[in-house]
């Protein structure tokens, strides 16, 4: 017999309120899911986070599991806090999903300066609007039609009109006597028209240029006429609630159209609230946005598109499809102007998407006399190396461990947390926003390792050094613990830089950024290796991406995230993704 769920959702005085009918043995998260509530799930599911955590109100909480112990800690345990993903339902309750951190405070990388910090660009966005004068149907006896004489004035075909201008039609063309403007688009030789507006919009011309990351999305808006960047929007990929990585995000997709389905008006939902937010600021009327360019991983292209990314996570890992692709902005809902131009840029493999060829074009690695290596860091990372000669790439998936997730006391870089620390004979902190601290994000991580390496506090292997503890200075060495069979570091204790509870770092933490870690050094490792470049052939090295514009360089080099060049070899390039997609709109 089926139980009742009821789910508490979202902060503030009144939450709303579902109720559910569920089968027993299904876990709160899949409920939760089928029944259209959203409860993240940063690591898909496997019990290895603490987003999906949610709290009984009602109802007897389930004893805890292994999982709900290691990722919750007793107290939370205690209070009635279980992981929704681990909990199985077999009697009727109430929980509170725990709020979510809010979007906005989230410090992620926006477009940045946009193009012109690439210096001289030749602008050639394909797009381009003339004012005609079109003679309208007077004659019985002589039939013709308003397309027919519109593609006279204008000397094209029925074939090179798009139907949504056709909606519009008669009434532009009757609207002013002054003329019409007619947007075309060229590209292959061939011209399209894409929208027909009465009297004269030819100086409103724009793009989008859209970077669709595992974890966030990155919207610009760009003046094709003058290639300024005038607004910018970023937001975390509402499809994270399926799971934080791409293989998260593939297992839920897998074979199940209905979730490949959630997963992709999740996306499109989001850019149309983009092209929304950045219309209102701008003042630019959306359907004057005629070209629009994304990039993303090949999962994320996917999904976009509404294919099915299973055998992306499947050997070999083939993409259904590695060409570039244009389609009208209708066929994917997109409100812009329905004609529009949606390029997505070609994919190179399974796990090296349009993204890195956007980093490649932003980059200009291609054009380069000298061999460089661009690190694209992220969820899912990605490594480029070569010259104007040869590239190479491959995937560097460092998961989402760097974004704060599996780390115990882990968190993104939202307001609170930590996101640099120092190590001397104590560890001092400092949080986004200089609120009290939260949790600790990538960037912190990274800090906390190289300065607890440099204080010997854990050796080169990553192991924190209990056993050596007495050789350390008073305040750090009472930092050093072992709790029941776990290695520890207290980075804080509740009262410290505010934090309300005590944060950890973790043996099992500093094992899942080595991970990390390992997949960004290895992948630079492996394509030196390939490409036979050993370091001191290397002319520069950049780290692009949201991650890579705040980590310290310093100590990314320390903890050997990044090969040990010297510091002015090494520089950021910003969200080189977005970039590389904006030079495609212009
Ligand atoms: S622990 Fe449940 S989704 Fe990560």
């Amino acid at each position: 017999m089926a139980v009742a769920l009821t789910i508490l959702h979202g902060s503030g005085a009144a939450p709303s309120r579902r109720t559910l009918s569920v089968a027993p043995g299904t876990t709160i998260l899949k409920a939760a899911h089928a029944g259209g509530v959203d409860v993240t799930a940063t690591c898909g599911g496997r019990g290895r986070c603490t987003s999906c955590r949610v709290k009984f109100l009602a109802g007897l909480p389930p004893p805890p599991t292994i999982m709900d112990e290691v990722q919750l800690g007793p107290d939370l345990v205690r209070e009635g806090y279980r992981l929704s993903c681990q909990c199985v339902l077999q009697q009727s309750v109430t929980v509170q999903v725990a709020p979510p951190l809010e979007e906005r405070s989230f410090q992620m990388l926006g477009a940045g300066p946009g193009v012109k910090q690439l210096g001289r660009i030749t602008l050639d966005s394909g797009i381009a609007k003339q004012v005609v004068k079109v003679t309208l149907p007077r004659q019985e006896h002589h039939q013709t039609s308003d397309l027919e004489q519109l593609l006279a004035a204008v000397g094209l075909t029925t074939a090179d009109v798009g139907s949504a201008v056709l909606q519009g039609l008669p009434q532009a063309l009757r609207d002013d006597p002054a003329g019409v403007t007619v947007t075309t688009f060229a590209s292959g030789g061939r011209e399209r028209v894409l929208a027909v507006e009465r009297g004269d919009t030819a100086a409103m011309k724009f793009g989008l240029a859209i970077d669709i990351g595992t974890t966030s999305v990155v919207t610009t808006l760009v003046e094709l006429e003058s290639g300024e960047q005038l607004a910018s929007v970023s937001s975390l990929n509402p499809q994270a609630v399926f799971g934080g990585d791409l293989m998260s995000r593939i297992a839920f997709a897998q074979f199940n159209p209905g979730n490949l389905r959630k997963l992709q008006t999740r996306i499109l939902g989001l850019l149309n609230q983009h092209v929304e937010q950045i219309c209102r600021e701008s003042g630019v009327l959306a359907k004057w946005i005629y070209k629009v360019v994304v990039v993303g991983n090949t999962c994320m292209h996917h999904i976009l598109l509404g294919i099915d990314p299973s055998h992306v996570g499947l050997a070999p890992y083939a993409p259904v499809m590695r060409h570039a692709l244009t389609l009208p902005a209708r066929d994917l809902f997109l409100k812009v102007a329905p004609e529009a131009r949606v390029c997505l840029l070609p994919l190179v493999a399974g796990f090296v998407g349009a993204d890195a060829v956007a980093v490649a074009l932003a980059t200009r690695i291609h054009e380069s006399a000298e061999v460089r290596i661009a690190v694209d860091i992220g969820t899912n990372g990605e490594v480029l190396l070569g010259s104007r000669d040869r590239l190479w790439a491959c995937s560097a998936p460092a998961g989402p461990a760097l974004e704060g997730a599996q780390i115990r006391h882990g968190m993104r870089g939202a307001l609170g947390a930590i996101d640099r620390t120092t190590v001397d004979d104590d560890i001092h902190v400092h949080t986004i926003g200089e609120t009290a601290a939260l949790g600790i994000c990538g960037s912190g991580i990274i800090d906390l390792l190289a300065g607890l390496l440099d204080a010997g506090v854990i050796d080169w292997t990553g192991l924190i050094q209990v056993d050596g503890r007495d050789a350390l200075p008073p305040r750090l060495r009472d930092r050093v613990v072992m709790r029941g069979e776990e290695r520890q570091v207290i980075v804080l204790r509740p009262g410290e830089a505010g934090a309300l509870r005590e944060i950890v770092l973790t043996q099992d933490d500093v094992r899942q950024v080595q991970l990390a870690k390992g997949a960004i050094a290895s992948g630079v490792a492996m394509l030196q290796r390939v490409a036979g470049v050993p370091p001191e052939r290397v002319a520069e090295l950049m780290l692009a991406g949201g991650f890579g514009n705040y980590v310290s360089i310093e100590s990314a080099l320390r903890i050997g995230l990044i090969p040990p060049l010297p510091r002015e070899r090494i520089r950021y390039v910003g969200n080189a993704a977005s970039l590389g997609a904006q030079l495609c709109v212009l």
